[in-house]
């Protein structure tokens, strides 16, 4: 997983370590929602709490490819986690990019990867060694854009706004990829009872997400969707579970690399132009809000 935890990437974390178990490789971390140092300690914590020591976090880049840093810390709160206190990790530090690429190497088999962040780790790796990255990752599933409109600015969704430059890059490269953007994310949100029911298990885990998911900055940005919109989730569980809780078309993508008010937007639908890839345009709310729930309860 590449991600900026974030309090949707930590839900997104712990639901992949809890149905994939060892599955889960490695880790990247990348500045977005919060600086890059920040993102990597909440992903070791976020992994500790769920007795994942043994996954490798690597350090990744501290900014986007061209743009300047930015941060979401009044959606994530300052330290990224809506202020809960986690313990830190003892497992030692894995390294960085050089590290991810030898661990990259190193698998027996192509990984597939799963971005909840801005692509810039990933662009960098493409760029580097485009065959390495096109022989170790099979697919990549991102938690990013918008076919249509923004949340960050009126049109361009946050992901893709912090590191433009990077989408265009993955999405050019060659490497099969899944756009889990807005369209599918927003229609897809927790609602009372789903909390509920979270609140209800009890695993560590689960406390932990439904304090994350009660932050009042998170709650605010929320308030046009009648629940809580855990966007990285949804990505992770159109990794994990495929066609069975988002729908996907192909469509070709375009990002605007202009610098203009539309920085960041995805274009893309039957009318774009661009490399294709597949995009979600749905997601069962139901099936997802269950399936956490259920994850949840296996974690410690
Ligand atoms: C995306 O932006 C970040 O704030 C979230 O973690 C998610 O990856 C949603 O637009
Ligand atoms: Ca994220």
């Amino acid at each position: 997983m590449d991600v900026d935890t974030g309090i949707d990437d930590a839900v997104a974390l712990l639901l992949v370590r809890s149905v994939l178990g060892e599955g889960l490789r490695m880790v990247s971390a990348v500045s977005g929602n919060v600086p890059v140092e920040r993102a990597l300690e909440n992903t070791r914590r976020v992994l500790h709490l769920s007795g994942a020591d043994e996954v490798p976090v690597f350090r990744g880049a501290s900014a986007p490819l061209v743009a300047e840093p930015m941060a979401a810390l009044w959606v994530h709160g300052e330290d990224g986690l809506g202020g809960v206190e986690l313990e830190p990790s003892p497992a030692p530090p894995a390294g960085g990019l050089d590290e991810l690429r030898a661990a990259l190497e190193r698998e027996p088999a192509p990984v597939a990867l799963l971005a909840t962040a801005p692509l810039t780790n990933a662009a960098l790796l493409a760029r580097w060694d485009p065959r390495l990255f096109a022989r170790r990752v099979e697919r990549i599933v991102w938690m990013g854009g918008s076919w249509g409109r923004g949340n960050d600015t009126p049109a361009a969704e946050f992901n893709a706004r912090v590191d433009p430059e990077a989408v265009h890059i993955v999405a050019g490269s060659g490497v099969p990829m899944t756009m889990v953007g807005l369209n599918a994310t927003e229609g897809c949100p927790l609602d009372d009872g789903d909390m509920e029911r979270i609140g209800a298990v009890a695993t560590r885990s689960a406390r932990l997400v439904a304090t994350m998911l009660g932050y009042e900055g998170l709650r605010r940005v929320n308030r046009d969707f009648g629940g809580v919109v855990v966007h990285d989730a949804i990505a992770a569980a159109t990794l994990l579970w495929p066609g069975e809780v988002t729908a996907t078309r192909r469509y070709p993508l375009t990002v605007d690399l202009s610098h203009g008010p539309s920085y960041g937007a995805t274009l893309t639908g039957p009318v774009a132009t661009g490399p294709e890839v597949e995009v979600a345009v749905a997601a069962d709310r139901v099936r997802f809000a269950q399936r956490l729930a259920s994850a949840l309860a296996r974690l410690p």
